[in-house]
């Protein structure tokens, strides 16, 4: 695992930017598993930048989101799937056919949970998976004490989770129930895991996820066992960090 720490948001949007960047350059039909929620924006905007200023290109790419609202239809402007369309998707030149939301409004959810795990395997697997992780150390919705080998499924989401995304939603009660998430085990089988926290609300997820026991009391702990894992956030989320980190993966490769 390599955990890098940046000055400021604009930095750690950056430095995860350029990692993917490279993958895309390196491989141009990259599989890219992304994510929503505020953090990964800074990276999916210097991502659209590099691809309308640097000619980044996305033609060829497949791209799978590890989650989704169990109950929003795509139009709706809290789902995922309205999020990646507009911070995203609109914005660089991807094939629409290669993208990968899972389906909040899927009539068997048990059968489209399985075909989005062969879907992922038929195109290879996911070559890099961009992470958020939430204050209570969740990642996508694999909340506290999901199995560390689920794969995708539905998941009741804690008073925790509803609490911090009642802000996107006129009332509390609207905020969704249930989720439909890739699980720890999915993210796992990802070649390459990119995890971005941002600010000191993530401090102790954070601490729990890089420095703590490996539990399922917090799911993101089990970047520790991946083999390429890349943490990359700023000071705050950094501060309650006991060791000493790199600020930038490159000198790693070039020292
Ligand atoms: P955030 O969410 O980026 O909006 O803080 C992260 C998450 O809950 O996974």
């Amino acid at each position: 695992m390599l955990v890098i720490v940046k000055s400021n948001y604009d930095k750690l949007s950056e430095e995860a930017a350029k990692v993917v960047a490279d993958r895309l350059k390196k491989k141009p039909n990259l599989v890219l598993g992304l994510a929503t929620g505020s953090t990964p924006l800074g990276l999916y905007k210097e991502l659209i930048r590099l691809h309308k200023y640097e000619g980044l290109d996305f033609s060829k790419v497949t791209t799978f989101n590890l989650d989704e609202y169990v109950g929003l239809p795509p139009s709706h402007d809290q789902s995922y799937h309205y999020f990646m369309q507009k911070n995203f998707f609109d914005e660089i030149n991807i094939d629409p056919r290669y993208i990968h939301v899972p389906h909040g409004m899927a009539k068997d959810f048990k059968i489209f949970c399985s075909w989005y795990e062969e879907r992922i395997k038929s195109f290879g697997g996911i070559d890099i998976q961009v992470l958020g992780i939430g204050a209570n150390g969740h990642i996508a919705f694999n909340e506290p004490g999901s199995s560390l080998g689920s794969r995708t499924r539905i998941k009741t989401l804690t008073s925790t989770t509803r609490a911090d995304n009642k802000r996107f939603f006129e009332n509390e009660e609207d905020v969704p129930k249930y989720a439909i998430t890739m699980g720890v085990g999915t993210i796992m089988d990802a070649k390459e895991l990119l995890l971005v926290a941002s600010g000191d609300s993530k401090a102790e997820a954070i601490k729990s996820a890089v420095e703590g026991p490996l539990t399922a009391m917090c799911p993101a702990s089990i970047i520790q066992m991946h083999k390429e894992a890349f943490v990359i956030i700023d000071k705050p989320a950094a501060s309650k960090l006991k060791g000493t980190y790199v600020d930038t993966w490159e000198t790693i490769i070039f020292e």
